[in-house]
């Protein structure tokens, strides 16, 4: 993976909770040194001391401040930075006639502005993986709601289109210096982001998870850890400015249809 003989370091937002933690979880079994940015702590009593391969720092990444604490923090304890993986991010549903702007500000504010402000803050050590002769990987957590999206999630999808487009102008931008940017767009995920859609109980503004997708089931983290690992990978040392759905074919059965699904709530 890098050139050096030290383990490659990882930087992965999101890292307490879902698909942030699965990617944690198997970039250390990979051998990583993992570095967790989280808002949160993982969820348990606090009584496990992490991995010796993983530091977890508390950092917002929706704060310039806090991002940039966060990377001065990283570039302390490692020389050089081989992958980011922004994984972090809010879901807020309701239909948008309604949405508070506070609320239309903080998913843009954490599901935009976070990956870019870490991709930027990163830059520096991700060039220094490069110059010792490594690779250099960004990934972003997009969704397939900024590729099709649903009424009652308006604001959380153009947030997410809105990575998506970053996704590609920054792969052009630091295609010079061989830093490959893409973005894995899952469709719904078994994660606590999903449960606590689940318990809103409808009442966001007709919003409904996608559900099982034609292969009969609801991704788990490690579905789409699993596309992640390849884009952190040699075998995709040609992939950049991609966004890669991840979703078990529902896009395309949506398309397929001609017109919404019958238990499709979009007019
Ligand atoms: N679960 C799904 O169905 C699904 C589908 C498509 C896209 N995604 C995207 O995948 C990513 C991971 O989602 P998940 O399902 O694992 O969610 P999750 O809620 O399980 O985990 C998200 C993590 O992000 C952290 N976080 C939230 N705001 C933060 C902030 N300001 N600064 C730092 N950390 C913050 C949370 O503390 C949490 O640990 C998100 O970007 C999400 O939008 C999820």
């Amino acid at each position: 993976m890098n050139a050096a003989d030290t383990p490659p370091v990882a930087v992965v937002t999101g890292s307490s909770s879902g698909i942030g933690l699965a990617t944690t979880a198997h970039l250390l079994q990979r051998g990583w040194r993992v570095v967790g940015l989280d808002l949160n702590p993982p969820s348990g009593d606090g009584s496990e001391s992490p991995p010796p391969d993983l530091v977890r720092i508390r950092c917002d990444v929706g704060s310039p401040e806090s991002v940039e604490a966060a990377f001065r923090e990283i570039a302390g304890l490692h020389p050089r930075v081989d992958a980011l993986i922004c994984s972090a991010g809010i879901l807020r549903i309701g239909a948008l006639d309604a949405m508070a702007v506070a609320e239309f500000d903080l998913l843009f504010a954490v599901n935009t502005r976070g990956p870019w402000l870490c991709a930027r803050a990163a830059l520096p050590l991700l060039r220094a993986a490069r110059a010792a002769g490594g690779t250099a990987r960004i990934v972003f957590a997009g969704s397939i709601s900024g590729l099709r999206p649903k009424v009652g999630s308006g604001a959380y999808a153009a947030s997410k289109a809105a990575l998506h487009t970053l996704t590609g102008v920054l792969a052009v931008e630091l295609a010079p210096s061989g830093i490959l940017v893409n973005a894995v767009a899952p469709g719904t995920v078994d994660t606590p982001m999903m449960e606590a859609v689940g318990a809103d109980g409808g009442a966001g503004g007709g919003f409904r998870p996608s559900g099982a997708s034609p292969l009969g089931r609801v991704a788990q983290p490690a579905d789409v850890v699993g596309v992640i690992d390849f884009l952190l990978g040699p075998a995709s040392g040609y992939v950049t400015g991609v966004v890669l759905p991840v979703d078990g074919g529902t896009r395309a059965a949506y398309s397929a249809a001609g017109s919404p699904p019958a238990d499709d709530p979009r007019p």
